[in-house]
């Protein structure tokens, strides 16, 4: 009879569990405001930092002043979701210069964009999410584009 019990009881947790990521997911919001945007912001740098692929390139090529670069972000962003219009700078430009200390190519692109999806949709869910989303990938690939175009 213990055994038993004991199945049920596992059953039970298993159910609880499914429930509390479907709550979870359906309780999921927007990109609204300019703190979702710095935890958005801060959470992708977080996993940035700790990529074997692309973090080296921020702590150690760079390597990024933080204090300075997460507000330039929250700007970035800022004007992109939220049409804040803070943002002034030339990311364009900035990694063409980056591409010439080290490794800019496809692989770099994709696990940016691999550490950037995954960020957005852990945290958020809507037409602003998908949009943050779309925009990175727009962004990426002219970014790469305008990369190999300065190498030949
Ligand atoms: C392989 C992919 C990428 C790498 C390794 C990378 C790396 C970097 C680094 C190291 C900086 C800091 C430069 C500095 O402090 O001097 C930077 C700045 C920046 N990055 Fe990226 N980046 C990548 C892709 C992207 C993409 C796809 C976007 C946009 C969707 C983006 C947006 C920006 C912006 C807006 C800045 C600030 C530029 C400024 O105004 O100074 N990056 N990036």
């Amino acid at each position: 009879m213990h055994s038993e019990t004991e199945f049920k009881q596992e059953e039970y947790l298993e159910r609880v569990d499914k429930i509390s990521q479907f709550i979870d997911n359906h309780n999921k919001k927007d990109i609204q405001t300019a703190e979702d945007i710095q935890l958005l912001v801060d959470t992708f740098y977080d996993h940035v930092k700790l990529n074997q692929i692309i973090g080296p390139i921020f702590t150690e090529t760079i390597p990024v002043d933080w204090e300075h670069h997460l507000p330039k972000m929250y700007k970035f962003w800022g004007s992109i979701l939220l049409g804040e219009r803070s943002y002034e700078g030339n990311p364009m430009q900035r990694h063409v210069e980056i591409s010439g200390l080290t490794a800019m190519g496809a692989e770099e692109f994709s696990e940016w964009l691999l550490i950037f999806t995954s960020t957005v949709n852990s945290l958020f869910e809507g037409e602003k999410a998908k949009e943050a989303i779309v925009r990175a990938g727009n962004i990426s690939r002219l970014m790469l584009h305008n990369i190999e175009q300065k190498k030949t």
